[in-house]
């Protein structure tokens, strides 16, 4: 089980939910409130997934495929953390995994 760790973008609110190997990041955020549009649904086609990944726990990700790093290029508020959301699968043995959400939002959720 992996406990992972959002953070707002100002760092000002901390949710941490359990997961299990296999769920995918972007719906474990939506679940848990998080700011996260995923307007292509995953479909790798829009960026509105975008998060600042933790330093240590991005060292251990599976490198981004090509169209990933293209679409982070639209991103607003981009680092060289930053990933897609809905490419990032728990993995078994993953004791924690914490995530930001970007600076500045694109897409105006009123929260
Ligand atoms: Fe659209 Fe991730 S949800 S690229």
């Amino acid at each position: 089980m992996t406990l992972v760790r959002f953070i707002s973008a100002d760092g000002s609110k901390i949710r941490e939910v359990e997961a299990e190997p296999g769920e995918r990041l972007l719906w474990l955020a939506q679940a848990a409130d998080q700011p996260l549009e995923g307007t292509c649904e995953g479909q790798m086609a829009c960026s509105t997934c975008h998060v600042i990944v933790d330093a240590a726990d991005f060292a251990r990700l599976p490198s981004p495929s090509e169209e990933e790093e293209d679409l982070l290029d639209f991103a607003a508020s981009v680092t060289r953390h930053s990933r897609l959301a809905c490419q990032i699968w728990i993995e078994e043995g993953w004791e924690t995994l914490t995530v930001r959400m970007p600076g500045s939002v694109r897409n105006m959720q009123g929260r």
